[in-house]
């Protein structure tokens, strides 16, 4: 029965659909650092992947190479990644990028609770500049990158700037006192900080953006960022892990950190060398979050899809959510994300309960992957998904990788998928729209130019449903199931845009798809979405053309350096300060415009502003508005803030870290505002000339109107 069904499948494949014979396109090669929208992402946690070299392993209480206490280190390093690299792990399920542990050194000091807890997942940093010794060496971390890019993998470094170790305000006997060294150079440490490189404001508890920003996170000593010295480390930190060849940055805790000095921060990595930089802005179920979004609107980083990861577990996982509701985050999170493709998708990681659980029904976790590989969003699988591990909460979750087999059924889904994502447009940039949904279905097409995906999805386990009326953008003809009916799906019949009425059957899972001859001009992304003048962006798509054409920010045309069918370079035009749709012509074609990206004024700086003696009436904030594009243009509905008035300085005293031009003369005014209603400040415009790197403070009386 099973070999009659193949056989007639096989029999079709061929008969109207025909692969085109691929050369591999320029957007989806490896040396494009600043898209990731064609690549699958594994994580990683080094320390429990493949101890490659036991002689590096720690000794002592930092270790247990049994790894059955999960808070000592393991012995997992960067050879042993080296070493699945070279036996093609990775490549062969189809993975083109890997997100490792943060790569610095960490403090030493086994932390003497009931635990013993170490710092073997790399959070608690003690020197940005210099690798952690358990993990390898420099010379180690090198031959990982160049092993990986041998094999066309890309490289993440998870990078955390928000602080060190855990410290105690009290007891600076305690673990290592939250110490931190420049290139082996002491600088200070939590207590008795005379350096004033941290925040002395106890922990938070997280009620709002201002107190989990100031104050501590959990225990760990959080950085001042507006001290000149940290603010220049992070910046040659973060540079010594760029010029050792990283492709990608996964930022920890972005939503602790003051959005003027991310900002600033990433111009500086964009100047430097520009890489997809993606922050981690944790979401409870159910949680949506304007400030998230402002975040990965406006900070230059995109984020770790935290509203797609949770639903998509509560209707996979925990049935608490139905296939209407995955569909609705797919809508709304589509209108609140400007580049919903440039988010970072995922299903569970080594901060929540893995997916799957103990007697859970792996055809849930099945159903996931498919649904997150097939999505929009640059897809994460999390280390062991693939053997179906389990383990809730911290560090159950984070177990020692059981096995490297190739068998099981999630890798080989992934070993059908992922390639996908390079050779269809329609996965890695499509858009998405429903095509058939219940309770239980969701049919969703993917489209990009004539590139079309078209994916189906049962989740109950006990009613097949009949698709009738199903309608889809593929070409007449027919199409076999890319996952090889491993999750049980069929071949299709496609005629005029409809699809033959077919069976879904419990459980069943389908994907289908169309690579078109992509001939106009289609953008699917543009990387970074902001810069200055001069510097460089990439354009991906298809049907640019071989020939050059132009390349329009606005109505301003910018200078060419390559032209590809599916990659453009130009370099920012000299463009006043703003925001700039992008667009693509060639041959009286033009393509989809690309919307918002924006042209700095040139380098920043982060500004710490500050006003005294700004009383406001129940309902009404304090926002910064100024003579730049980056303080709003003098418009008020663009104003900063609200600002803060709460921990580094109290009400009527407001404060607000802001990313402004470096060297400037700017002008600028407070003003009140409630709603809709603007009262700006009387007196002469405030005047303050930015330092040219850095960082900065202006501290002023609020003028009475
Ligand atoms: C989020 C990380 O993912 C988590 O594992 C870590 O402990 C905290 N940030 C603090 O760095
Ligand atoms: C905009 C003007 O350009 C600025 O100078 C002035 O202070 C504010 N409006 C408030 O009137
Ligand atoms: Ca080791
Ligand atoms: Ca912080």
């Amino acid at each position: 029965m099973f070999s009659l069904k193949r056989a007639v499948q096989s029999a079709l494949v061929g008969v109207a659909f025909s692969i085109p014979v691929m050369t591999q396109a320029a957007d989806t090669a490896s040396t494009n650092t600043v898209n990731f929208s064609t690549d699958v992402i594994y994580q990683i946690v080094t320390d429990r992947f493949n101890d490659g070299n036991p002689s590096n392993n720690p000794t002592g209480n930092l270790f247990d190479g049994s790894c059955n206490n999960l808070r000592k280190y393991c012995g997992g390093d960067w050879q042993g990644i080296i070493d699945k690299i070279n036996d093609n792990y990775f490549s062969d399920m189809g993975i083109s990028a890997l997100w490792i542990s943060p790569p610095v050194e960490n403090m030493n000091a086994v932390i003497n609770d009931a635990d013993g807890s170490t710092s073997y997942h790399g959070y608690w940093a003690r020197d940005f500049k210099r690798p952690n010794p358990y993990f390898g060496t420099f010379a180690d971390f090198d031959r990982l990158i160049a092993a990986a890019h041998a094999k066309g993998i890309k490289v993440i470094i998870d990078f955390a700037p928000n602080h060190t170790s855990p410290a105690n305000e009290d007891v600076p006997s305690f673990a290592e006192n939250g110490a931190w060294s420049d290139d082996g150079v002491f600088l200070g440490a939590y207590t008795n900080d005379v350096g004033d490189f941290f925040h002395h404001n106890g922990g938070t508890d997280f009620s709002t953006i201002e107190d989990g920003t100031y104050r501590n996170l959990f225990d760990l000593a959080d950085f001042n960022h507006q001290n000149p010295i940290v603010d220049n480390t992070m910046q040659e930190a973060i540079e010594v892990w760029l010029d050792r060849g990283i492709d990608g940055i996964r930022a920890d805790a972005v939503k602790h950190m003051p959005f003027g000095w991310q900002k600033k921060w990433m111009s500086g990595i964009y100047d430097h060398r520009p890489v997809f930089t993606f922050g981690e802005w944790f979401l409870g179920v159910g949680e949506i979050d304007p400030a998230n979004h402002e975040f990965a609107n406006e900070s230059g980083m995109s984020l770790l899809d935290f509203e797609f990861a949770q639903r998509t577990r509560q209707v996979f996982r925990d049935n608490t959510a139905d296939m209407n509701s995955l569909h609705n985050m797919i809508v709304s999170t589509n209108n609140s994300y400007q580049e919903v493709s440039d988010q970072v998708t995922f299903i569970d990681n080594h901060d929540m309960d893995r997916f799957h659980q103990n007697g859970g029904n792996p055809r849930a976790l099945e159903q996931a992957v498919v649904f997150t590989l097939t999505s929009r969003g640059v897809p994460g699988i999390y280390y062991g998904t693939e053997h179906y591990v389990t383990g809730n909460g911290d560090p159950n979750n984070r177990a020692r990788m059981p096995s490297f087999s190739r068998t099981s059924t999630v890798y080989n889904l992934i070993k059908s998928l992922a390639p996908l994502r390079k050779q269809n447009p329609a996965f890695a940039y499509g858009s998405t729209q429903e095509r058939w949904l219940n309770d239980s279905v969701y049919v969703y097409e993917r489209k990009f130019g004539d590139s079309v995906a078209l994916v189906a999805i049962n989740r109950s386990t006990l009613t097949g449903y009949n698709l009738t009326g199903l309608l889809s953008s593929l070409p007449n003809g027919n199409y076999s199931d890319v996952l090889n009916n491993r999750l049980n799906g069929e071949s299709i019949n496609v005629s005029n845009g409809n699809v033959t009425p077919f069976f879904l059957a419990p459980g069943e899972v389908g994907v289908w798809h169309h690579v078109g001859s992509n001939a106009s001009p289609n953008i699917g992304h543009v990387g970074p979405m902001v810069g200055k003048a001069g510097e460089v962006v990439t354009i991906d798509g298809r049907g640019f053309g071989s020939a050059t054409g132009q390349v329009r920010f606005g109505n301003q045309t910018a200078n060419v350096i390559s032209w590809e069918d599916s990659q453009i370079k130009v370099n920012i035009p000299s463009a006043t300060a703003g925001k700039y749709d992008i667009t693509v012509s060639r041959n009286g074609l033009t393509s989809n415009a690309y919307d918002d990206f924006e042209v700095l004024t040139g380098d920043q700086v982060s500004i710490r502003f500050i006003v005294n003696n700004a009383f406001t009436t129940f309902g009404e904030n304090v926002f910064l508005v100024g003579n730049q594009h980056e303080l709003g243009n003098w418009d008020p509905n663009q104003a900063i803030g609200a600002m803060f008035n709460s921990v580094i300085t109290s009400y009527p005293t407001w404060y607000f870290d802001v990313s402004v031009p470096a060297g400037e003369n700017i002008e600028f005014k407070f003003i009140k505002k409630n709603g809709s209603n603007v009262i700006f400040e009387g007196g002469a415009n405030h005047t303050f000339t930015t330092p040219t790197s850095g960082v900065g403070t202006v501290n002023v009386n609020w003028q009475q109107p």
